[in-house]
């Protein structure tokens, strides 16, 4: 475990065990869901929501991201990610590169912590510098630094 004990990461991911039912995932049978903890002790919660056209499919991970950045919350101390398919119990699931990206945008990679479970169903806790090393961001864009 890194900053968050090891019951908020368990409690973080029974939010995104409940989240992952709402999954809509009909053309690839994969449920997952995301429980994001912002820095006010707020929990948003996403599903990944698939499309007929493919390419508008969304990740769960995005999904809360989003829903809580378009609320005006910009800080955040972790994410539970629970995926597998649709109807068995969750199995291990890492978010995907994009997602991991978004993370980068909004997040501290050396404090933000990603909550996933292994092919044992055990609790992993990756920090954000471990899942996207040598990510680019707004630093090495010419007018610099974001916000
Ligand atoms: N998916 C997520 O929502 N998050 C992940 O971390 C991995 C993949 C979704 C996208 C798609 O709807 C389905 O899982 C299969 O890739």
């Amino acid at each position: 475990m890194h900053g968050l004990h090891r019951a908020d990461g368990e409690s973080l991911m029974k939010e995104a065990a409940a989240a992952r039912e709402r999954s809509y995932c009909p053309y690839s049978g994969y449920a997952v869901g995301a429980a994001l903890l912002a820095e006010d002790g707020r929990v948003y919660r996403g599903c990944n929501i698939e499309n007929a056209a493919f390419s508008p499919t969304v990740c769960a991970e995005r999904t809360a991201f989003f829903k809580a950045v378009s609320e005006g919350v910009k800080s955040f101390k972790a994410i539970a990610v629970s995926g597998g398919p649709a109807g068995d119990p969750p199995a291990a699931c890492t978010p995907c590169g994009v997602c991991r990206q978004v993370m980068a945008e909004f997040c501290d990679p050396e404090s933000f912590e990603v909550f996933c479970l292994d092919a044992r169903g055990r609790l992993r806790d990756y920090l954000l510098k471990e899942l996207l090393p040598e990510g680019f961001g707004a630093a090495a864009l010419p007018d610099g630094e974001g916000e």
